[in-house]
């Protein structure tokens, strides 16, 4: 049985989307465990980790799913996003076509959820200033457009990792 199956008051469950090694397996260690690895592997398949996050002084759980980018390596859609109340789409600061990627990533979020899901576009590797190929203003722009949050983070400094998780959650909640 399925957490959300056993009554818990408050379990939000969270899809991270985006391209290969645009980092969000990167983004749910450091947000799940204050982790990094520089060296890790393409995910395969589907994976979650359940993070307890107070929001006004209540305990919320958040369940955040995490898949591989790479088509070959997908095992799912359908039910990698059922349930799904939030998402953050991924992409890196310093690969320009992860960007342009962002909105076939937003279309088949929208084929697989409601439009109302809380979602954050995300801008990775931010601390890759010096090669930075996609400005923020393009970033701010896009999330304009659709209608998404937006916020720029780096998995390995940490900088406004758990403030991208906690607006989605916030919005949900
Ligand atoms: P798939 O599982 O293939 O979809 O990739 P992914 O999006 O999960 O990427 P992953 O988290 O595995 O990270 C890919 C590479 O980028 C790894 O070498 C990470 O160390 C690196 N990386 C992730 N986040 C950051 C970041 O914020 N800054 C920098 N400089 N590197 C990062
Ligand atoms: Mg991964």
């Amino acid at each position: 049985m399925g957490e959300e199956e056993k009554g818990e008051e408050y379990l939000f469950k969270i899809v991270v989307i985006g391209d290969s090694a645009v980092g969000k397996s990167n983004l749910l260690s450091r947000f799940a465990r204050d982790e990094f690895d520089h060296n890790s592997k393409a995910t395969i398949g589907v994976e979650f980790q359940t993070q307890v996050v107070e929001i006004d002084g209540k305990e919320v759980k958040a369940q955040v799913w995490d898949t591989a980018g790479q088509e070959r390596f997908r095992a799912v859609t359908s039910a990698y996003y059922r349930g799904a109340v939030g998402a953050l789409v991924v992409y890196d600061i310093s690969r320009r076509t992860t960007f342009e990627n962002v909105k076939r990533w937003l279309d088949e979020l929208n084929t697989h959820c409601d439009t109302t899901i809380a979602t954050m576009l995300v801008g990775n590797k931010c601390d890759l200033e010096n090669i930075r190929e996609v400005s923020v203003e393009d970033g701010k722009s896009l999330a304009e457009e659709e209608g998404l949050f937006f916020i720029e983070t780096s998995a390995l400094d940490s900088t406004n990792v758990n403030m991208a998780f906690e607006i989605v959650i916030r919005e949900i909640y």
